[in-house]
């Protein structure tokens, strides 16, 4: 394919080599004349294993060339990448300043164009960028026959080259199936899956991915810390953690939905903050932990208060399915704060039985809602019909059985994910989707 690449940056240049290996035509496009020249010349303007290489192989090849000049590029292409710089402005949210004036080169130089033309955004950018950015090209350059995708790129400097090449997936976000098949094309030769999602959410993801790895080695650094206070190393604690690939580093776990709760979750974290604090560590991550569910519970009352509903069924009242095991569970604050505020609460919670609670589970019920048998029923159907609102709080084959007879127009606040699409035939929100 011909490709022009907007932004010779990292990704710009690592992207420009390493389609021109792969038998692409790529024209480079920077406002910066230096980067320009040096590429032009087959020289890197940075520093990246195998990256000279190539480059100067392309180069001499003929497949690589740059320029300052975009409608140049943009004559000489089928399709663009944008891959300026996203830096962070003074309030943290991304400039994108660089990207718009992209779109506006882009978009004039597509109003001389009159052949089909694909723009692909691989800058970092917040959810809905490339819809403003389609929105800008267009008006540049009315009738062109345009499409539109947001790629992110995932390579890591130092390795980008190996990254660039083998992918954990390549994403395209586009509803335009016209620029699925020319990104499709343009990475023939990266073996990857490739996953054609939204836009917005290939936006958000790559943020998140960041986020995530952020978390991972701020985790693994706090952990670090209090091992050795302890005199474990952590090392060796992480090392043995990450070797559970079903719970520790899996997909378990890592669904939004209702906050954690339980005998052990909440009681083994503040143990281990309790030990930070003797032992003057800074756990600033772990310390969050219950600030953060704290939070998750506290948005689950306002989703349900803003029903203004007075009537509330709840659907489960133990933490998880498959238990009764009420301690610390998040509906039992959620009920007793919806109680607060003047609610009628009838719980449906079908593992809980009355007769059979005891001892610690028994102890902290009655304290945290005095009169909870009052309010539980044995029949969901009932329950449904009577209330204005039903609030789920965790997924359960029951709980789902009972929506499904549950009549058209019921209201739901769903804190749990039980149904996998939005049910159109109920008035429905849901927690994080
Ligand atoms: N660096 C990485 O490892 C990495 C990895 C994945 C994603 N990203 C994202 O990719 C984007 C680019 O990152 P980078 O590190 O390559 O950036 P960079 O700062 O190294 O390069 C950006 C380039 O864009 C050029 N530029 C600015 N305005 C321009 C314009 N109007 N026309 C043409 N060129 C212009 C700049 O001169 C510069 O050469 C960012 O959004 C970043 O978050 C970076």
């Amino acid at each position: 394919m011909k490709a022009s690449i907007f932004g010779l940056g990292y990704v710009g240049v690592v992207t420009a080599a390493c389609l021109a290996r792969d038998g692409h035509e790529v024209i480079g496009v920077d406002v910066n004349p230096e980067k320009v020249g040096a590429i032009a010349a087959g020289r890197s303007p940075i520093v990246e294993p195998e990256l000279d290489d190539l480059l100067r192989e392309g180069v001499a090849a003929g497949r690589i060339g740059a320029t300052t000049d975009a409608a140049r590029a943009i004559a000489d292409s089928e399709i663009s990448l944008i891959s300026v710089g996203t830096p962070s402005s003074k309030r943290g949210d991304p400039y994108l300043g660089h990207v718009d004036d992209v779109c506006a080169d882009i978009g004039d130089a597509l109003a001389a164009k009159r052949m089909p033309h694909v723009v692909v955004l691989r800058s970092t950018v917040p959810p809905g960028t490339l819809a403003r950015c389609a929105d800008m090209v267009t008006k540049r350059a009315p009738g062109a026959h345009l499409s539109f995708a947001f790629n992110p790129e995932f390579l890591r400097e130092g390795s980008a080259i190996a990254d660039f090449n083998h992918p954990s997936y390549s994403i395209i976000g586009t509803e335009s199936e016209h620029a699925e098949e020319a990104l499709r094309r343009l990475y023939a030769a990266v073996e990857a899956p490739v996953l054609v999602i939204s836009p917005e959410v290939s936006e958000m993801v790559k943020y998140v991915a960041n986020c995530w790895h952020a978390a991972k080695i701020g985790f693994a650094n706090e952990i670090g810390r209090v091992a050795k206070a302890l005199g474990v190393d952590g090392r060796t604690v992480m090392d043995v953690i990450t070797q559970d690939t079903k719970l520790n580093v899996s997909p378990v776990y890592m669904k939004p939905g209702f906050a954690y709760g339980g005998s052990c979750l909440p009681k083994d974290v503040r143990a281990v903050l309790h030990y930070a604090h003797e032992k003057g560590v800074p756990v600033p991550m772990l310390a969050a932990l219950p600030t953060s569910n704290q939070a998750q519970i506290d948005t689950a009352c306002d989703l349900v208060l803003a029903t203004k509903s007075s009537r509330l069924a709840v659907l489960g009242l133990a933490f998880k399915a498959g238990t009764d095991d009420l301690r610390e569970s998040p509906a039992v604050p959620l009920v007793k704060r919806l109680l607060g505020e003047g609610c009628e609460v009838r719980i449906y919670s079908p593992d809980v039985n009355r007769a059979r609670l005891m001892g610690t589970n028994l102890a902290y019920i009655r304290e945290h809602i005095p009169h909870f048998e009052r309010l539980l029923v044995d029949d969901a159907d009932e329950a449904i019909s009577w209330a204005e609102t039903v609030v789920v709080t965790h997924p359960q084959a029951h709980f789902s059985r009972a929506l499904d007879r549950a009549p058209d127009g019921t209201r739901v606040v769903d804190l749990a994910g039980v149904f996998a699409e939005r049910p159109q035939r109920f008035e429905y929100d849901g927690i994080a989707w």
